[in-house]
């Protein structure tokens, strides 16, 4: 009898059965724990010939001898012993980071990575538990401790955790924790193999432990329903999650309630309020709350704001608002790779501000969030995205899966950031039945995990002739917000097709632009026909910005991009060199003619009634 396929059924069971998956960890940025960053043993391993058996069964399924399986962590106790692999002496990589800007030959490199660290458990009272939390791994990670399988996560942006409570070893042992982390694309993934940036793979974001008590707050929201009702829920997680009380306090609003978790933990609440500092980019208060569910409390900043649409308007706070935005990649600015942590989102954001900002469109994945919760104290509102991106397997119920996770562990994750205004289900995805089905679902989800924010996708604009141009994706008629790329005068003849041509719109909704631009290689100077020159990229604004004047539609913008970006679809030698240059500003942080173009006509909106 052939043994594999049985063998690879039994891999499969026992994967899944080795999940200590915890659900999400609700405000863990604010909360103790013990940082798991800095320098981890790493080596490759691009044969994955330390995750598969010479038959290719997977180590961690096969109960007998784990051979070279590198989970185990393990070194050879006497001159007999045999191992073919080790950590011990290996060179570092700096978690977080990606591993493709750390070392010159990793820059390409594509496939599988084993990292190990070492840390003591950390201290506990009993039946306290230890989550093991990631901000981000790109793109797939298998997590082990002491040998043992934590659990796998796929997708590259959102933040994921671990029940590790069992798989520590106590005292002053050392544990050893060791990711394989695989950021090869392919096409059933979310994205796809085919993307305009860079597939940085790696620990990209925070990794850290978290001591809880046995039953804690897993999850909450809370924000304004509408201006005078502040609604939301509680979620306990743990053995007596059921019927237990919740305080949630805020005593500079004079609100508290007192509240019963369900038999599955969760508890609702609506409740009438005052909140005399609203939240808006002008003045960004957040108001300070308690969630007290005994054994486990946790305090929050949260501000109090509503968005909602009017026609073609948006209203923030009952108010229009004209978005003033600008796009960006997760490009660390002036270093290049992943961004992550205060430094880079300050410098960002700052970015964004010089700019003339109140908005920005994290494209085309959730960033890391250092960026919302940078945004939430700043005041810029801000479009987030999962990477539905192109060409998506839309007929693959596993794609579909992968997609809906991702949304939900970033609503999860920003559910509480008043400066999140729009969920964006995709980008530039094909009009075809099988992609509406999709993103109608995906939208369905959000609004019934969060029916507190606006929906939207970047969609295609469609030609009709004369340069009469029709946003006429069916997508449109399941979001809030109509929003699509356009690139007149860059994709579509020079910016000199711009003066004449005219948008309409099959629904009386507000229009965000979500792209338009053109390339510049900062420096090159030309006239203004000469392609790649800044004089070239400026005027293309110019006229793209008259555009917006002349469609009162549109209630926003968010150009592409204010910064470079490194991208494999881009290799004219001396122009782009790797890199997409549609920035307003430089890799080297070199602000373009056209970044004072768009810094003008901001200062001017600023100015204008929306
Ligand atoms: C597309 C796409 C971006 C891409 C840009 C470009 O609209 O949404 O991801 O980088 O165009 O071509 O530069």
């Amino acid at each position: 009898m052939r043994l594999f396929p049985f063998l690879t059924l039994l891999a499969f069971a026992e994967t899944l059965s080795a999940q200590h998956e915890s659900p999400a960890l609700q405000n863990a940025f604010l909360r103790p724990h013990t940082s798991l960053n800095g320098d981890w043993q790493h080596f490759p391993d691009r044969y994955e010939a330390y995750f598969y058996d010479f038959v290719r069964v997977p180590f961690d399924s096969s109960k007998q001898g784990r051979g070279d399986f590198a989970a185990m962590d393990a070194v050879a106790r006497d001159k007999t012993e045999r191992y073919e692999y080790g950590f011990d002496g290996t060179p570092v990589l700096h978690v977080p980071g990606d591993w493709n800007t750390q070392y010159e030959r990793y820059l390409l490199y594509e496939g599988s990575i084993w990292y190990r660290k070492k840390f003591p458990a950390p201290k506990r009272s009993a039946g306290e538990r230890v989550i093991l939390r990631f901000g981000a791994a790109n793109y797939r990670a298998d997590v082990y401790v002491n040998g043992q399988k934590a659990g796998v996560h796929t997708g590259g942006f959102t933040p994921f955790q671990f029940d590790v409570t069992g798989l520590l070893r106590g005292g002053d042992s050392s544990n050893s924790l060791v990711v394989r982390v695989d950021n090869q694309r392919s096409r059933e993934a979310v994205p796809t193999d085919v993307t305009d940036w860079w597939n940085y793979g790696g620990l990209t974001r925070d990794v850290g432990l978290y001591v809880l008590p046995n039953t804690y707050v897993s999850d909450y929201q809370i924000q304004l329903a509408d201006a005078k009702t502040l609604a939301g829920f509680v979620q306990l997680e743990g053995t007596n999650r059921a019927r237990q009380t919740v305080k949630i306090d805020c005593r500079e609003l004079g609100f508290g309630v007192s509240l019963t978790t369900d038999a599955n933990g969760r508890a609702s609440f609506r409740e009438s309020v005052t909140a005399k500092r609203m939240w808006k980019p002008s003045d960004p208060y957040r108001y300070s709350f308690i969630v007290d569910a005994g054994p486990d409390r946790t305090t929050d900043r949260i501000g109090l704001r509503t968005i909602a649409t009017q026609g073609t308007k948006l209203l923030l706070n009952g108010e229009p608002i004209f978005l003033r935005g600008i796009s960006v990649h997760e490009e660390a600015p002036s270093r290049g790779g992943r961004a992550n942590g205060w430094e880079d989102a300050a410098v960002t954001i700052g970015r964004a501000k010089e700019l003339g900002c109140n908005f920005m469109r994290l494209a085309h994945y959730p960033h890391n969030e250092y960026m919302p919760r940078l945004a939430d104290s700043l005041g810029i509102l801000l479009w987030e995205e999962v990477p539905v991106y192109w060409t998506i397997a839309w007929g693959n119920p596993a794609t579909y899966a992968n997609a809906e996770r991702q949304l939900t562990e970033l609503i999860t994750r920003d559910r509480n950031r008043a400066a999140v205004i729009i969920w964006s289900m995709a980008n530039e995805t094909p009009d075809i039945p099988e992609r509406l089905t999709f993103l109608k679902r995906l939208a369905a989800h959000a609004r019934a995990i969060d029916g507190t924010r606006l929906i939207s996708a970047a969609l295609f604009k469609a030609g009709k002739g004369a340069q009469q141009y029709e946003v006429a994706d069916p997508f449109a008629e399941f979001a809030d917000v109509v929003s699509f790329n356009e690139y007149i005068g860059w994709y579509e003849g020079t910016p000199a097709a711009l003066p004449g041509a005219k948008f309409s719109f099959r629904q009386n909704k507000p229009v965000i632009i979500s792209e338009f631009g053109g390339g510049a290689r900062a420096g090159l100077h030309g006239d203004s026909l000469t392609r790649w020159s800044e004089e070239y990229q400026a005027w293309l604004y110019r006229e793209t910005t008259k555009l917006v004047d002349r469609t009162p539609e549109v209630a926003g913008m968010t150009p592409w991009i204010l910064a470079d970006f490194r991208s494999p679809r881009r290799n004219l030698p001396g122009i782009q060199d790797g890199w997409n240059r549609k920035g307003l500003i430089g890799e080297h942080g070199e602000r373009k003619l056209a970044f004072y173009t768009l810094q003008a006509y901001y200062h001017e909106r600023a100015t204008r009634k929306p």
